[in-house]
């Protein structure tokens, strides 16, 4: 979408939280040369949307960075939330922000890779009933198959970031090796009869995904 339409729709959005706002501008103010990493403002809004709707009781998200798409997260619902990073570069940032907008004590940080930290999760038999992943583009299925291992057995939501690619490169234009993986996931996850998936061009291109409630036999 072109500047002058998104900036339209963000005209005739609702007014972003005083709190997400300035979150934003601590972000990039503190981190000039990675805040690119932060999700959309209209992400944000389809996150807190999605998580009003749905009113997940139990969130996990990989890849926190400085914590803003965790506080949409948990903007409109009453989750806790649990967010998996391996570097805790904006920890402070995140749990300053995180306890001024009264979310502090409903978020869980976990530093740790992905991988360890699913599989840890695993064993400790917690459950999830939202997902959201924004973490490594290489290892996107990898995840979300773990994810699915720690799905409740009840309905499960499950948004993926960057679907349409990160910064300049986007999946239909020239060839680049994350760009591949990404082709490859998004080819994956559309495969998955498990799932109800819709990608939208929001941001970087979201996929979300409702899990039916698992069936007793
Ligand atoms: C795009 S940023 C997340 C931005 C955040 N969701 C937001 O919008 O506010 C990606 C984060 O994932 C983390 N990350 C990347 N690969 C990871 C992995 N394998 N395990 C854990 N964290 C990872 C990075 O350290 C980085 O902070």
């Amino acid at each position: 979408m072109n500047q002058s339409l998104l900036n339209y729709c963000l005209n005739h959005s609702s007014i972003v939280p005083d709190d997400l706002a300035d979150m934003r501008q601590a972000i990039i103010k503190q981190f000039p040369d990675t805040a690119h990493n932060i999700i959309s403002v209209q992400t944000g809004q389809t996150l807190a949307m999605l998580s009003q709707l749905f009113q997940p009781q139990q969130i996990l998200e990989i890849g926190t960075y400085a914590g803003y798409s965790a506080l949409w997260l948990t903007y409109g619902s009453k989750a806790h939330l649990t967010t998996i990073d391996r570097s805790d570069q904006g920890l402070a940032l995140a749990q300053d922000f995180w306890r001024q907008a009264g979310v502090g004590k409903r978020i869980t940080f976990v530093h740790h890779d992905a991988d360890q930290a699913l599989r840890l999760l695993i064993e400790q038999g917690k459950k999830f009933d939202c997902f959201f992943i924004d973490a490594s583009k290489k290892n996107l299925q990898k995840h979300v198959e773990l994810c699915l291992n720690l799905r409740t057995d009840q309905r499960c939501l499950l948004i993926i970031d960057n679907v349409l690619g990160f910064r300049d490169h986007s999946v239909v234009g020239v060839e680049h090796k994350l760009i591949d993986k990404i082709k490859g996931f998004n080819q994956w996850l559309v495969e998955q009869t498990s799932m109800i998936v819709t990608m939208l061009p929001i941001g970087d291109g979201i996929s979300i995904c409702t899990l039916p409630a698992v069936r007793e036999t």
